[in-house]
Protein backbone atom coordinates (compact mmCIF):
# COMPACT_ATOMS: atom_id res chain seq x y z
CA UNK A 1 0.00 0.00 0.00
CA UNK A 2 2.69 2.90 1.19
CA UNK A 3 4.65 4.26 -1.63
CA UNK A 4 8.64 3.84 -1.17
CA UNK A 5 8.69 7.80 -0.87
CA UNK A 6 6.32 8.22 1.55
CA UNK A 7 7.86 9.11 5.06
CA UNK A 8 8.39 6.11 7.76
CA UNK A 9 6.45 8.31 10.41
CA UNK A 10 3.84 11.26 10.70
CA UNK A 11 5.03 14.25 9.32
CA UNK A 12 3.58 17.69 10.30
CA UNK A 13 2.58 20.18 7.45
CA UNK A 14 4.80 22.46 6.06
CA UNK A 15 5.15 25.80 8.62
CA UNK A 16 4.50 23.70 11.59
CA UNK A 17 8.35 22.69 12.29
CA UNK A 18 9.16 26.41 11.36
CA UNK A 19 6.66 27.84 14.21
CA UNK A 20 8.77 28.70 17.75
CA UNK A 21 6.22 27.94 20.36
CA UNK A 22 5.02 30.56 22.01
CA UNK A 23 7.03 31.09 25.83
CA UNK A 24 4.50 32.38 28.27
CA UNK A 25 6.11 34.42 30.64
CA UNK A 26 7.59 32.91 33.57
CA UNK A 27 5.56 32.60 37.04
CA UNK A 28 8.13 31.02 39.51
CA UNK A 29 11.30 32.81 41.33
CA UNK A 30 13.54 31.02 43.54
CA UNK A 31 12.63 29.05 46.52
CA UNK A 32 11.32 30.79 49.70
CA UNK A 33 11.14 34.10 47.92
CA UNK A 34 7.88 36.14 47.30
CA UNK A 35 6.68 36.37 44.05
CA UNK A 36 5.77 39.61 42.05
CA UNK A 37 4.68 38.39 38.72
CA UNK A 38 5.18 40.87 35.93
CA UNK A 39 5.68 38.97 33.09
CA UNK A 40 1.49 38.72 31.22
CA UNK A 41 -0.19 41.88 31.44
CA UNK A 42 -2.25 40.57 33.90
CA UNK A 43 -4.30 42.55 36.53
CA UNK A 44 -2.70 43.85 40.10
CA UNK A 45 -6.56 44.28 40.85
CA UNK A 46 -7.88 40.72 40.10
CA UNK A 47 -11.64 40.35 38.52
CA UNK A 48 -14.68 41.55 39.90
CA UNK A 49 -16.21 40.06 42.95
CA UNK A 50 -19.42 39.68 41.17
CA UNK A 51 -17.13 37.57 38.35
CA UNK A 52 -15.75 35.55 40.86
CA UNK A 53 -19.16 34.81 42.40
CA UNK A 54 -20.13 33.49 39.47
CA UNK A 55 -17.46 31.49 38.41
CA UNK A 56 -18.04 29.66 41.93
CA UNK A 57 -21.92 29.38 40.91
CA UNK A 58 -21.07 27.66 37.56
CA UNK A 59 -20.02 23.75 38.94
CA UNK A 60 -22.32 21.83 37.55
CA UNK A 61 -19.18 20.37 35.53
CA UNK A 62 -21.34 17.33 34.09
CA UNK A 63 -22.87 19.34 31.46
CA UNK A 64 -21.47 21.10 28.24
CA UNK A 65 -21.79 24.86 28.31
CA UNK A 66 -24.07 26.97 25.85
CA UNK A 67 -22.21 26.62 22.39
CA UNK A 68 -22.89 29.86 21.20
CA UNK A 69 -22.09 31.83 24.79
CA UNK A 70 -25.32 33.37 24.59
CA UNK A 71 -25.82 34.96 27.40
CA UNK A 72 -21.89 36.07 27.27
CA UNK A 73 -22.16 37.83 23.79
CA UNK A 74 -25.49 39.68 25.18
CA UNK A 75 -23.98 40.66 28.08
CA UNK A 76 -21.16 41.98 25.74
CA UNK A 77 -23.58 43.54 23.60
CA UNK A 78 -25.27 45.60 26.23
CA UNK A 79 -22.48 46.83 27.40
CA UNK A 80 -20.57 47.76 24.67
CA UNK A 81 -23.63 48.27 22.63
CA UNK A 82 -23.11 46.19 19.93
CA UNK A 83 -25.38 43.47 17.76
CA UNK A 84 -24.91 39.73 19.30
CA UNK A 85 -25.30 37.99 16.55
CA UNK A 86 -22.27 39.89 15.38
CA UNK A 87 -20.09 38.64 18.38
CA UNK A 88 -18.03 34.93 18.32
CA UNK A 89 -16.36 34.12 21.38
CA UNK A 90 -13.41 32.11 22.30
CA UNK A 91 -11.21 30.48 24.63
CA UNK A 92 -9.49 33.47 24.58
CA UNK A 93 -8.73 36.03 22.00
CA UNK A 94 -5.53 33.60 20.52
CA UNK A 95 -8.20 31.11 19.30
CA UNK A 96 -10.11 33.61 17.61
CA UNK A 97 -6.52 35.22 16.36
CA UNK A 98 -5.57 31.33 15.40
CA UNK A 99 -9.37 30.56 13.53
CA UNK A 100 -9.71 34.22 11.67
CA UNK A 101 -6.31 32.76 10.41
CA UNK A 102 -7.16 29.63 9.25
CA UNK A 103 -10.47 30.75 8.27
CA UNK A 104 -8.85 33.30 5.87
CA UNK A 105 -5.73 32.58 5.06
CA UNK A 106 -3.81 29.19 4.00
CA UNK A 107 -0.55 27.74 1.68
CA UNK A 108 0.08 29.93 -0.97
CA UNK A 109 -1.17 33.34 1.19
CA UNK A 110 0.07 36.08 3.49
CA UNK A 111 -0.30 37.41 6.44
CA UNK A 112 1.25 40.84 7.60
CA UNK A 113 2.09 42.29 10.60
CA UNK A 114 4.07 44.70 12.38
CA UNK A 115 7.92 44.40 13.44
CA UNK A 116 6.89 44.10 16.86
CA UNK A 117 3.28 42.79 16.58
CA UNK A 118 2.17 40.38 18.70
CA UNK A 119 4.17 36.72 18.43
CA UNK A 120 0.42 34.74 18.21
CA UNK A 121 0.23 36.25 14.38
CA UNK A 122 3.27 34.53 13.52
CA UNK A 123 2.22 31.06 14.87
CA UNK A 124 -1.00 31.29 13.80
CA UNK A 125 -0.02 32.21 10.23
CA UNK A 126 2.39 29.23 10.28
CA UNK A 127 -0.19 27.02 11.34
CA UNK A 128 -2.44 27.75 8.93
CA UNK A 129 0.48 27.11 6.21
CA UNK A 130 0.30 30.73 4.77
CA UNK A 131 3.35 33.02 5.20
CA UNK A 132 4.45 35.65 7.89
CA UNK A 133 4.98 38.76 6.66
CA UNK A 134 6.56 41.67 8.75
CA UNK A 135 6.42 45.72 7.83
CA UNK A 136 9.03 47.81 9.73
CA UNK A 137 8.07 49.96 12.47
CA UNK A 138 8.83 53.16 13.60
CA UNK A 139 10.22 54.19 16.63
CA UNK A 140 8.55 51.53 18.14
CA UNK A 141 5.01 52.10 16.65
CA UNK A 142 3.24 50.46 13.61
CA UNK A 143 4.10 52.17 10.06
CA UNK A 144 0.50 52.57 8.06
CA UNK A 145 3.10 53.24 5.37
CA UNK A 146 5.22 50.34 5.71
CA UNK A 147 2.14 48.08 6.48
CA UNK A 148 0.60 49.48 2.94
CA UNK A 149 3.80 49.02 1.17
CA UNK A 150 4.22 45.40 2.52
CA UNK A 151 0.51 44.51 0.76
CA UNK A 152 0.95 41.84 -2.25
CA UNK A 153 -1.53 39.92 -4.33
CA UNK A 154 -1.54 37.46 -1.80
CA UNK A 155 -1.98 39.62 0.97
CA UNK A 156 -5.68 38.39 3.35
CA UNK A 157 -4.86 39.48 6.75
CA UNK A 158 -3.52 42.27 8.28
CA UNK A 159 -3.01 41.99 12.22
CA UNK A 160 -2.74 45.24 14.09
CA UNK A 161 -2.47 45.54 17.56
CA UNK A 162 -3.57 48.93 18.83
CA UNK A 163 -2.00 49.14 21.56
CA UNK A 164 0.85 46.87 20.73
CA UNK A 165 2.26 44.45 22.54
CA UNK A 166 5.33 43.89 23.87
CA UNK A 167 5.73 47.73 23.09
CA UNK A 168 2.72 49.60 24.36
CA UNK A 169 2.68 52.17 21.66
CA UNK A 170 -0.61 53.23 19.73
CA UNK A 171 -1.34 54.45 16.08
CA UNK A 172 -4.38 57.35 16.15
CA UNK A 173 -7.60 55.96 14.56
CA UNK A 174 -7.08 58.31 11.72
CA UNK A 175 -4.15 56.26 10.96
CA UNK A 176 -6.11 52.86 11.09
CA UNK A 177 -8.73 54.10 8.87
CA UNK A 178 -6.11 54.98 6.66
CA UNK A 179 -4.58 51.52 6.86
CA UNK A 180 -8.21 50.47 5.96
CA UNK A 181 -8.84 52.48 3.19
CA UNK A 182 -5.43 51.78 1.57
CA UNK A 183 -6.43 47.63 1.75
CA UNK A 184 -7.78 45.70 -1.16
CA UNK A 185 -11.80 44.97 0.44
CA UNK A 186 -10.26 41.76 0.09
CA UNK A 187 -7.85 41.67 3.06
CA UNK A 188 -9.12 41.44 6.90
CA UNK A 189 -7.93 44.19 8.63
CA UNK A 190 -8.07 42.22 12.00
CA UNK A 191 -7.93 44.57 14.86
CA UNK A 192 -6.63 43.49 18.16
CA UNK A 193 -7.68 45.73 20.78
CA UNK A 194 -6.65 43.44 23.42
CA UNK A 195 -5.59 46.93 26.01
CA UNK A 196 -8.45 48.97 24.95
CA UNK A 197 -9.82 49.59 27.62
CA UNK A 198 -6.71 51.18 29.42
CA UNK A 199 -6.23 54.02 26.65
CA UNK A 200 -7.90 57.54 27.01
CA UNK A 201 -6.48 59.36 24.51
CA UNK A 202 -8.59 61.57 22.37
CA UNK A 203 -7.36 60.10 18.86
CA UNK A 204 -8.12 56.63 19.83
CA UNK A 205 -10.73 53.91 19.17
CA UNK A 206 -10.57 50.17 19.67
CA UNK A 207 -11.86 49.55 16.32
CA UNK A 208 -15.71 49.10 16.86
CA UNK A 209 -16.83 51.56 14.12
CA UNK A 210 -14.72 49.82 11.57
CA UNK A 211 -15.93 46.33 12.46
CA UNK A 212 -19.14 47.72 11.96
CA UNK A 213 -19.08 49.75 8.94
CA UNK A 214 -16.12 47.79 6.75
CA UNK A 215 -16.62 44.56 5.33
CA UNK A 216 -13.05 43.75 6.02
CA UNK A 217 -12.31 44.38 9.78
CA UNK A 218 -12.91 42.80 12.56
CA UNK A 219 -12.24 43.62 16.12
CA UNK A 220 -10.48 41.08 18.79
CA UNK A 221 -11.05 41.69 22.55
CA UNK A 222 -10.05 39.99 25.43
CA UNK A 223 -11.67 38.95 29.25
CA UNK A 224 -7.65 38.28 30.30
CA UNK A 225 -6.32 41.79 30.91
CA UNK A 226 -8.48 44.66 31.97
CA UNK A 227 -11.37 41.92 33.47
CA UNK A 228 -8.67 40.06 35.35
CA UNK A 229 -9.74 36.04 34.04
CA UNK A 230 -6.75 35.11 32.10
CA UNK A 231 -6.86 31.77 34.21
CA UNK A 232 -10.27 31.09 32.92
CA UNK A 233 -9.63 31.83 28.91
CA UNK A 234 -12.63 34.00 27.15
CA UNK A 235 -11.77 36.30 24.08
CA UNK A 236 -14.43 38.21 21.98
CA UNK A 237 -14.62 39.01 17.88
CA UNK A 238 -17.10 41.43 16.75
CA UNK A 239 -17.01 41.86 12.78
CA UNK A 240 -19.36 41.31 9.85
CA UNK A 241 -22.07 38.54 9.50
CA UNK A 242 -19.93 36.84 6.84
CA UNK A 243 -16.50 37.12 9.03
CA UNK A 244 -18.69 35.74 12.27
CA UNK A 245 -20.22 32.88 9.95
CA UNK A 246 -16.78 32.06 9.04
CA UNK A 247 -14.88 31.45 12.16
CA UNK A 248 -17.99 29.89 13.76
CA UNK A 249 -17.92 27.16 11.01
CA UNK A 250 -14.46 25.90 11.77
CA UNK A 251 -14.17 26.41 16.30
CA UNK A 252 -15.27 24.07 18.36
CA UNK A 253 -18.58 23.38 19.35
CA UNK A 254 -18.13 24.11 23.13
CA UNK A 255 -15.32 26.47 22.89
CA UNK A 256 -15.74 28.45 25.52
CA UNK A 257 -15.82 26.63 29.48
CA UNK A 258 -19.25 27.54 31.82
CA UNK A 259 -17.52 28.76 34.40
CA UNK A 260 -15.51 31.37 31.90
CA UNK A 261 -19.18 32.29 29.75
CA UNK A 262 -20.59 32.79 33.81
CA UNK A 263 -17.62 34.75 35.25
CA UNK A 264 -17.11 37.15 32.05
CA UNK A 265 -20.71 37.70 31.95
CA UNK A 266 -20.52 39.02 35.28
CA UNK A 267 -17.34 41.05 34.87
CA UNK A 268 -18.74 42.79 31.63
CA UNK A 269 -21.30 44.15 33.61
CA UNK A 270 -19.19 45.91 36.38
CA UNK A 271 -18.36 48.49 35.26
CA UNK A 272 -17.20 49.79 38.56
CA UNK A 273 -14.31 46.93 38.54
CA UNK A 274 -13.09 48.22 35.09
CA UNK A 275 -13.00 51.57 36.18
CA UNK A 276 -11.00 50.80 39.51
CA UNK A 277 -8.73 48.69 37.38
CA UNK A 278 -8.13 51.90 35.22
CA UNK A 279 -8.15 54.55 37.43
CA UNK A 280 -4.94 52.13 39.11
CA UNK A 281 -2.97 52.03 35.69
CA UNK A 282 -3.37 55.90 35.46
CA UNK A 283 -1.44 56.51 38.85
CA UNK A 284 0.93 53.52 38.08
CA UNK A 285 1.71 53.34 34.64
CA UNK A 286 2.94 57.35 34.75
CA UNK A 287 4.80 56.86 38.10
CA UNK A 288 6.75 53.90 36.80
CA UNK A 289 7.61 55.48 33.88
CA UNK A 290 9.12 58.66 35.23
CA UNK A 291 11.00 56.67 38.16
CA UNK A 292 12.29 54.00 35.73
CA UNK A 293 13.79 57.32 33.16
CA UNK A 294 14.69 58.96 36.28
CA UNK A 295 17.36 55.83 36.85
CA UNK A 296 18.46 56.40 33.33
CA UNK A 297 16.71 53.44 31.89
CA UNK A 298 14.95 54.13 28.30
CA UNK A 299 11.33 53.33 28.64
CA UNK A 300 9.11 53.52 25.38
CA UNK A 301 6.00 55.67 26.10
CA UNK A 302 2.68 52.89 27.13
CA UNK A 303 -0.57 53.90 26.89
CA UNK A 304 -1.70 50.27 28.26
CA UNK A 305 -0.95 48.33 31.61
CA UNK A 306 2.68 47.09 30.81
CA UNK A 307 6.21 48.95 29.55
CA UNK A 308 9.09 48.33 27.55
CA UNK A 309 12.00 48.96 29.26
CA UNK A 310 15.74 49.22 27.40
CA UNK A 311 18.60 48.26 29.25
CA UNK A 312 22.43 49.63 27.92
CA UNK A 313 24.28 47.61 26.38
CA UNK A 314 26.91 47.71 29.14
CA UNK A 315 28.42 44.36 31.45
CA UNK A 316 26.87 44.62 34.06
CA UNK A 317 23.62 46.48 33.12
CA UNK A 318 21.73 44.58 30.50
CA UNK A 319 18.12 43.25 29.76
CA UNK A 320 19.48 39.91 30.52
CA UNK A 321 21.88 40.17 34.14
CA UNK A 322 18.55 42.73 35.06
CA UNK A 323 16.08 40.17 34.47
CA UNK A 324 18.41 37.72 36.44
CA UNK A 325 18.97 40.37 39.41
CA UNK A 326 14.90 41.10 39.80
CA UNK A 327 14.16 37.20 39.71
CA UNK A 328 16.36 36.88 42.79
CA UNK A 329 14.12 39.36 44.29
CA UNK A 330 10.98 37.71 42.90
CA UNK A 331 9.96 40.15 40.09
CA UNK A 332 9.69 38.24 37.34
CA UNK A 333 10.02 40.71 34.11
CA UNK A 334 9.19 39.79 30.65
CA UNK A 335 12.25 38.84 28.45
CA UNK A 336 11.24 39.75 24.73
CA UNK A 337 14.45 38.55 22.74
CA UNK A 338 11.51 36.39 20.77
CA UNK A 339 10.79 39.40 19.71
CA UNK A 340 13.73 40.91 18.62
CA UNK A 341 14.32 42.88 21.62
CA UNK A 342 17.30 41.39 23.59
CA UNK A 343 17.97 44.45 25.19
CA UNK A 344 14.84 45.35 26.47
CA UNK A 345 12.33 43.59 29.34
CA UNK A 346 8.67 43.97 30.10
CA UNK A 347 6.96 44.57 32.60
CA UNK A 348 2.91 44.80 34.16
CA UNK A 349 1.92 47.90 36.09
CA UNK A 350 1.52 45.80 39.14
CA UNK A 351 0.14 46.26 43.01
CA UNK A 352 1.52 49.39 44.57
CA UNK A 353 4.02 47.01 46.62
CA UNK A 354 4.96 45.43 43.41
CA UNK A 355 6.02 48.49 41.90
CA UNK A 356 7.73 50.39 44.27
CA UNK A 357 10.28 47.38 45.05
CA UNK A 358 10.70 46.83 41.47
CA UNK A 359 12.13 50.64 41.23
CA UNK A 360 14.01 50.08 44.24
CA UNK A 361 15.57 46.91 42.76
CA UNK A 362 16.41 48.56 39.49
CA UNK A 363 17.94 51.83 41.35
CA UNK A 364 20.17 48.86 43.04
CA UNK A 365 20.87 47.35 40.09
CA UNK A 366 21.47 50.23 38.31
CA UNK A 367 24.26 51.71 41.13
CA UNK A 368 21.98 54.40 41.63
CA UNK A 369 19.71 55.98 44.64
CA UNK A 370 15.56 55.34 44.08
CA UNK A 371 14.53 58.68 42.52
CA UNK A 372 13.03 60.79 44.64
CA UNK A 373 9.77 59.99 47.02
CA UNK A 374 7.85 63.01 46.51
CA UNK A 375 6.22 62.11 43.39
CA UNK A 376 5.61 58.71 44.58
CA UNK A 377 3.87 60.10 47.33
CA UNK A 378 1.88 62.13 45.02
CA UNK A 379 1.18 59.22 43.10
CA UNK A 380 -1.07 56.73 45.96
CA UNK A 381 -2.38 60.11 47.06
CA UNK A 382 -4.01 60.60 43.91
CA UNK A 383 -5.20 56.53 44.08
CA UNK A 384 -8.91 56.83 45.37
CA UNK A 385 -10.78 53.66 45.08
CA UNK A 386 -8.40 51.62 42.84
CA UNK A 387 -5.96 51.63 46.34
CA UNK A 388 -8.87 49.66 48.08
CA UNK A 389 -9.39 47.50 45.42
CA UNK A 390 -5.49 46.43 45.16
CA UNK A 391 -5.19 45.72 48.31
CA UNK A 392 -5.02 42.09 49.24
CA UNK A 393 -4.18 40.77 45.72
CA UNK A 394 -1.16 39.48 45.33
CA UNK A 395 1.20 40.65 42.05
C1 LIG B 1 -2.09 42.02 21.81
C2 LIG B 1 -2.65 40.78 22.43
N1 LIG B 1 -3.61 40.13 21.78
C3 LIG B 1 -4.16 39.02 22.28
C4 LIG B 1 -3.70 38.48 23.47
C5 LIG B 1 -4.27 37.16 23.92
O1 LIG B 1 -5.12 37.27 24.97
P1 LIG B 1 -6.02 36.05 25.41
O2 LIG B 1 -5.64 35.78 26.81
O3 LIG B 1 -7.43 36.56 25.27
O4 LIG B 1 -5.79 34.88 24.52
C6 LIG B 1 -2.69 39.12 24.19
C7 LIG B 1 -2.16 38.53 25.43
O5 LIG B 1 -1.09 38.78 25.87
C8 LIG B 1 -2.14 40.29 23.64
O6 LIG B 1 -1.16 40.94 24.26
Amino acid sequence: MSSASAPSRPVPRPGVQAIEAYVPGKAEAGAGVKVYKLSANETPIGPSPKAMEAFRAAAALEFYPDGSSTKLREAIGAAYGLDPARIVCGTGSDELITLTTLAFAGPGDEVLYSQYGFLVYRIATLAAGATPVVAPEKDYHSDVDALLAAVTERTRIVFLANPNNPTGTYIPAEEVRRLQRGLPPHVLLALDSAYAEYVHREDYEAGTELAESCANVVMLRTFSKIYGLASLRVGWLYGPAEVVDAVNRIRGAFNVSAPGIAAATAAVGDAAHVEAAVAHNDVWLPWLTEQLTALGLDVTPSVANFLLVHFPDEPGRTAREADAFLMQRGLILRRVDAYGLPGALRLTVGTEEANRLLVDALAAFMGRNAPAEASAGEASAGEASAGEASAGHGA
